[in-house]
């Protein structure tokens, strides 16, 4: 039986670029100064976070493959999903495991990619539709945090947000994130989450601030995009990278620092910014959760946690939760 590939897009160009100016115009505007991680992932971008997840220092990726390699049998018995729904799916790399379970399970009928890269989301759709006969694909370009009610319902699904994207909503915006998500699924759906876990400070830096600089081009690549998209002139090599955790909230932050005064043209928005010398402007919050937190999360939200799986050593968690 053949593969479909149905492309649904939620996001022409105008959405984008309007999303973006608008992002832009209140982060650099704001006192301090913000931007949001959303606009790291141009072609460049996504190429620096795969090179992350490669990295020595960057744990989460490999432990969430371990806590996967091992459980990913159990997940597709659990969930019963005939369904996988994937929240910012990417380059699709962990999904494999996932959907070899549920074909293993005799389930598998549908695959639904969610991401903002129209040209990643559809490779990967293809990728999959050829090594699964008869998967049914309904790849949907669209942003997690904006579309959630826009999801194909097909089947029983299973919605998986791995990673630890969630770590990049602040507390109030999760919150938010998952009573919607909360809302769009039925009776028999589940949710899959994977989060990082509070661990050694030590490595929380290092994780996000590794010796061969590759993060760093990452955070600075976020100047790169509003350069070319906005028609801006930020010199990316006057700003240090800095990662920091905040023992308060529990999150690592990213900032760029600004090595010196400048002043800053966003052509596209007609906007001059001034920067003092050693201004810090906030790029990026990536949460670490307590288990504890997390089911308490899940629960305020309406989900019920059937599952609660670790890697050995319990750096990353993965939950499996009903709706
Ligand atoms: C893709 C959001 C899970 O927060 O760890 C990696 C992004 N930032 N290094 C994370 C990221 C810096 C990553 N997520």
């Amino acid at each position: 039986t053949q593969s479909t590939v149905r492309v649904i897009s939620h996001l022409d160009r105008d959405y984008l670029r309007q999303a973006l100016e608008h992002d832009v115009t209140a982060g650099l505007t704001s006192s301090p100064k913000w931007l949001p991680p959303k606009w790291f992932y141009d072609a460049a971008g996504s190429e620096l976070f795969s090179r992350i997840t490669r990295l020595p220092e960057y744990y989460p990726t490999r432990r969430e493959l371990t806590i996967l390699r091992s459980r990913a049998a159990d997940v597709a018995a659990v969930s019963g999903a005939d369904t996988l729904v994937e929240l910012g799916s990417g380059t699709s790399e962990k999904t494999v495991l996932l959907l070899d379970a549920l074909a293993e399970a005799g389930t598998l009928r549908g695959y639904t990619p969610v991401d903002v890269d129209a040209v990643t989301l559809e490779s990967a759709a293809h990728r999959l539709a050829g090594r699964y006969p008869g998967l049914a694909v309904r790849a949907v370009c669209a942003d997690f945090e904006r579309h959630l009610a826009l999801l194909p319902r097909n089947g029983r699904r299973m919605v998986a947000f791995l990673g630890g994207t969630i770590g990049n909503l602040e507390p109030g915006a999760r919150a938010v994130f998952l009573k919607e998500l909360r809302a769009t699924l039925r009776a028999g759906d589940t949710f899959l989450l994977g989060a990082d876990l509070v661990k050694d400070r030590g490595r929380l830096v290092a994780a996000y601030d590794d010796a061969a600089g590759v993060t760093a081009e990452f955070n600075r690549n976020v100047l790169r995009v509003i350069n070319r998209e906005l028609d801006a002139d930020f010199e990316p090599e006057a700003f240090e990278h800095v990662a920091l955790y905040d023992e308060r909230h529990d999150w690592i932050e990213m900032r760029l620092r600004a090595s010196r005064e400048m002043r800053v043209r966003v052509g596209g928005l007609g906007l001059a910014v001034s920067f003092g010398a050693g201004e810090e402007m906030r790029t990026e919050i990536s949460a670490k959760f307590r288990p504890e937190g997390l089911r308490a999360e899940l629960a305020a939200a309406g989900f019920e946690v059937r599952r609660h799986y670790t890697d050995p050593s319990e750096d990353f968690a993965l939950v499996l939760a009903a709706a």
